[in-house]
């Protein structure tokens, strides 16, 4: 049979509460065109992240209920730290509550003033934490990743050979570690082949640089690697992944997104001093070594969740969900990053309503009439949460260049069905045909960080 299902039945659902026009033109005026401040059960369907939004299996459910909630030593630590040794073989295994969680604790330790930690792409949580120990975080992604319509299959690739400019500029000695962000959630979901990822180690060997990965999403890269990669169609997805993690020297990994939970972090290390420097900051500002954290059913939760993530057919169905939505958009005209990624399908802002400039954050436009329109939910990546103002002065000054407008359409696991993507794709359709009736914006209130999801907006005529 060609027709892909999806690999489930669904046993318990959640009613979703239908709005008119009408009442969504209040809510997204109350709500200041900014859709982090419109509360969830307004939303018909919720795209603003894939992270923490997946719906749990019967078996992780199980789970729950046997969750070991001792202080030290739980049971449902074990089975935890079990499955994610045979995943990653990595010897020092820790929980957090969830991804941030991970990299406060690395970047605290190799972190500081004078360091640099070049990536493909840092997320923006991921710069956070690097930059607030005084480090730089420097993105060497391919320049394939902002060409919108380039086919390349693996534009979440590092430049290798920026990578070497970069070590020889700066020195090794000032970069204690080097990562790479697997998917590249910045630009695209974009996957990295393992090629690029054995060459990106070989630079690290040679210079004696540790290197970390980002493994948030490191089922669907895997897949993504099995599918593109001719080299390696002949392995499991599971084989691949454990190629991917023994090439590192550590990884940091919400579970929120292929953990298949709603909360939960790891940290995964190979060196002994190191880990035992994470064991005694995880001790003060997490928890015990034991539960980091978490409850132990979240645990448990999250030892299934990760067995569950690698079935071929549960990534088979994934992965061509998200094709699916990509090729109808395409079908229509529509500018988005091609090919499709991983997790989200991307619009290309700039291209999709050319009469808006940067200045007036296209994404957001598209946003909010999405928003208006179905009641979808979706993120802006772009002006909006790259830029900030200083002093409420008129100039903007970017966190990120280059950066693209992007409109991500981050698709939750096992939680949406086809009609919803149809209903989805039927809106955006209908936005494109009359995008010329699309306005800008202006931010009329903005805190010092993390603007987008405060900042208060104003409509242009
Ligand atoms: N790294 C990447 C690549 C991420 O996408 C995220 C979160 C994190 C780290 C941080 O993990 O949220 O568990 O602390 N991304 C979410 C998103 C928030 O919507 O893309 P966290």
């Amino acid at each position: 049979m060609k027709t892909v299902i999806e690999p489930f039945k669904i046993k318990v659902i959640e009613q979703i509460k239908f709005t008119t026009p009408e009442e969504r033109e209040k809510i997204l005026r109350d709500a200041h065109f900014n859709l982090f401040q419109v509360a969830a059960e307004n939303v018909i369907i919720d795209l603003l992240t894939d992270s923490g939004t997946s719906a749990m299996s019967t078996e992780q459910w199980a789970g729950m209920i046997r969750g070991d909630e001792s202080y030290a030593g739980a049971r449902s630590f074990y089975s935890f730290e079990k499955t994610l040794r045979e995943i990653t073989g990595m010897p020092h295994i820790f929980p957090t509550h969830q991804g941030r969680a991970s990299e406060r604790i690395l970047f605290t330790l190799v972190g500081g003033k004078d360091k640099f930690i070049p990536s493909n792409n840092h997320f923006d949580t991921t710069r956070a934490n690097i930059e607030y120990t005084g480090a730089q975080a420097i993105d060497l992604v391919i320049d394939e990743a902002y060409q919108t319509d380039n086919l390349y299959p693996f534009k979440g690739n590092l430049d290798i050979e920026k990578l070497e400019h970069f070590v020889k500029e700066v020195g090794a000695q000032n970069i204690p570690l080097c990562m790479v962000t697997i998917t590249n959630n910045s630009i695209g979901g974009q996957p990295v082949s393992l090629s690029n990822l054995k060459g990106i180690k070989r630079v690290c060997q040679q210079y004696n640089i540790p290197f970390f990965i980002d493994a948030c999403r490191f089922a669907e890269n895997a897949y993504l690697i099995q599918q593109r990669e001719k080299e390696y169609s002949h392995l499991s997805v599971r084989e691949i992944a454990r190629r991917i993690f023994d090439l590192a020297d550590g990884a940091l990994i919400s579970a929120k997104k292929d953990g298949l939970v709603n909360i939960g972090g790891v940290l995964l290390l190979r060196d002994k001093k190191l880990a035992e420097q994470a064991t005694n900051l995880l001790i003060l500002t997490e928890g015990f070594t034991t539960y980091g954290g978490l409850a132990g059913r979240d645990l448990e939760a999250m030892a299934q969740g990760f067995v569950e993530v690698l079935d071929e057919n549960y990534l088979c169905y994934r992965l061509r969900s998200i094709e699916y939505l990509a090729e109808q958009l395409i079908k229509a005209n529509l500018p988005i990053i091609q090919p499709s990624g991983g997790h989200a399908v991307y619009i290309d802002a700039k291209a999709f309503c050319p009469h808006i400039p940067s200045q007036q954050y296209p994404g957001q436009s598209i946003v909010c009439a999405l928003y208006r329109l179905a009641g979808i939910r979706a993120t802006e990546l772009g002006r909006v949460m790259f830029g900030k103002r200083k002093d409420n002065s008129k100039s903007e000054t970017l966190y990120q260049a280059p950066y693209m407008e992007l409109v991500r359409l981050a698709i939750p696991r096992r939680v949406y069905t086809q009609s919803h993507m149809d209903y989805l794709i039927e809106a955006l359709v209908e936005i494109f045909k009359n995008r010329d009736k699309l306005r800008g914006l202006e931010i009329v209130e903005e805190p010092v960080m993390l603007r987008h999801f405060t900042a208060k907006f104003r409509e242009l005529n």
